[in-house]
């Protein structure tokens, strides 16, 4: 089977109600990234990092999977798809994709902070101040924050060399090394970039550009590559 991978961004999420970061009214339009989402935060005020990923997971055990989530697992009937995700939503998974690499981590997951193997899946929305991993420390959510490494990169770098096809939805490709993933493509593979705002991107050939939202164009654009496998 010849092999997708798909490289998704919050776009991806966007139909299903899910707030981008950087479009209008974006999350980062209404938080400062440094007082929710870095170390630095974590340590000033931990309280105010936790509501901020509760008030996120709260909202992701309302929304659901959308038509663009779909047409992908669709894909799965002829291709061996991978997808590589930014996105800390478990809407790939709930859609029925069977390969989602988290990026930046994921929602629905907390961390002991002094053991970073020490994973626990949350159930419910609320993380507080006091929840303790078995070793006794504060759990903190399962995300990578800015000036955080990036542990699964190199796996997701790997995925993408050997993509037969690559595809890259929802995502403005301005945080790194994720957006830097597109370059690891061979240049005859065939790459398909599905986004409002999509660009063509310096230096990448065989790119075709899809300027419109996922929901829209992923059906028709699985269909043309189910019809062409
Ligand atoms: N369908 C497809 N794309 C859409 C849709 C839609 N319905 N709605 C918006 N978009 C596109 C926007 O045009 C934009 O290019 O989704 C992209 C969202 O860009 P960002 O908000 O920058 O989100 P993303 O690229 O995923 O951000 C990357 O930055 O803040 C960090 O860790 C966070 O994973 C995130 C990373």
């Amino acid at each position: 089977m010849k092999r997708i991978v798909i490289l998704t961004g919050a776009g991806m999420s966007a139909e299903s109600g899910i707030s981008t970061f950087r479009d209008s009214n974006g999350l980062w339009q209404n938080h400062r990234i440094e007082e929710v989402a870095s170390p630095e935060a974590w340590a000033l005020h931990p309280e105010r990092v936790l509501e901020f990923y509760n008030q996120r997971r709260k909202q992701l055990f309302e929304v659901k999977p959308n038509t663009g989530h779909f047409a992908l697992v669709r894909l799965e009937k002829k291709y061996n798809v991978q997808i590589v995700t930014q996105n800390v939503d478990d809407l790939h998974e709930r859609a029925g994709s069977s390969h989602v690499l988290h990026l930046h981590g994921e929602l629905k997951k907390a961390r002991s902070t002094i053991d970073p193997k020490l994973i626990y899946e949350l159930n419910h929305w609320e993380l507080k101040l006091g929840d303790k991993c078995e070793k006794g420390s504060q759990l903190r959510p399962h995300i990578v924050w800015f000036g955080e490494a990036v542990p699964m990169i190199e796996k997701a770098a790997e995925i993408t060399k050997s993509a037969d096809i690559f595809m890259v939805v929802g995502t403005s490709m301005v945080v790194y090394p994720a957006a830097g993933l597109i370059h690891y493509v061979e240049r005859k593979t065939p790459k398909y970039y599905v986004d409002p705002k999509a660009f063509t991107v310096h230096g990448i050939t065989n790119l075709e550009v899809i300027r419109e939202k996922a929901g829209k164009a992923l059906p028709h654009l699985v269909d043309r590559l189910l019809n062409n496998s």
